[in-house]
């Protein structure tokens, strides 16, 4: 087991007590994703954590993917999806590497604080591959190259010495030119003016 996924799997239970917390933050994502969703759409959510979004999103698809590298974030997904009768959505413990995802096989992918805990360019690579002609990828993403703030600084400490995983100090324009240089077309975006910018992106594969 890797250290990243070492960390995850500490901060699940947490993680989900807080999320359930913020229960209406998560429809709210929901509510601002769904003019995007088809009731056919295979939907893959890429770090899906304890798996609220999925399960807030499920009524609205065909079907949702849900993976993540911790398997105790997964454990409490399945659980969610239970407790919550979400029959359509599968969660694994995997990567979006794997080879069992075919190519040109999702509708939508969506990916929420992830972008900057990885290979950002790899990644978006991979996203442009498993999406259909005319998916849809979207995001959220903090994008702490955007701003010197003393939180900013204190994350970036933590992460240089090992107390948090790794963190790509992205900036919004970096981000969207990414997309646009690997084939995707903005549909639409958003940054919020917080201490750490989140960076709101739809993009189509063309
Ligand atoms: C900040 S949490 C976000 C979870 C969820 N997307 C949300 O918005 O609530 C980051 C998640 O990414 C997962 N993760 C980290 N690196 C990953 C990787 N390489 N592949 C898949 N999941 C990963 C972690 O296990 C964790 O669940």
């Amino acid at each position: 087991m890797n250290r990243s996924e070492k960390f995850w799997d500490k901060q699940a239970a947490r993680f989900d007590r807080e999320d359930n917390d913020s229960a209406s933050t998560e429809n709210k994502t929901a509510g601002k994703l769904r003019k995007h969703l088809k009731p056919s759409d295979k939907v893959l959510e890429y770090a899906c954590g304890t798996g609220r979004l999925a399960i807030d999103v499920a009524s609205n698809v065909g079907e949702v993917q849900g993976i993540d590298i911790s398997s105790e974030m997964i454990a409490i997904a399945k659980g969610n999806a239970v407790e919550r009768n979400a029959e359509n959505v599968n969660f694994s413990k995997t990567t979006i590497f794997e080879a069992r995802f075919p190519e040109d096989s999702f509708d939508v992918i969506l990916a929420f604080y992830i972008l900057h805990l990885v290979e950002t360019q790899q990644v978006l690579r991979r996203v442009y591959d498993l999406l259909k002609p005319g998916g849809l990828f979207i995001s959220e993403t903090p994008c702490l190259g955007e701003t010197k703030s003393v939180v900013s600084f204190v994350i970036s400490l933590a992460s240089k010495v090992g107390l948090v995983p790794k963190i790509q100090k992205l900036g919004t324009a970096e981000l969207e030119d990414l997309l646009v240089n690997i084939g995707f077309e903005i549909v639409e975006a958003e940054a919020n003016s917080d201490m750490i910018p989140i960076d709101y992106i739809v993009a189509r594969k063309n």
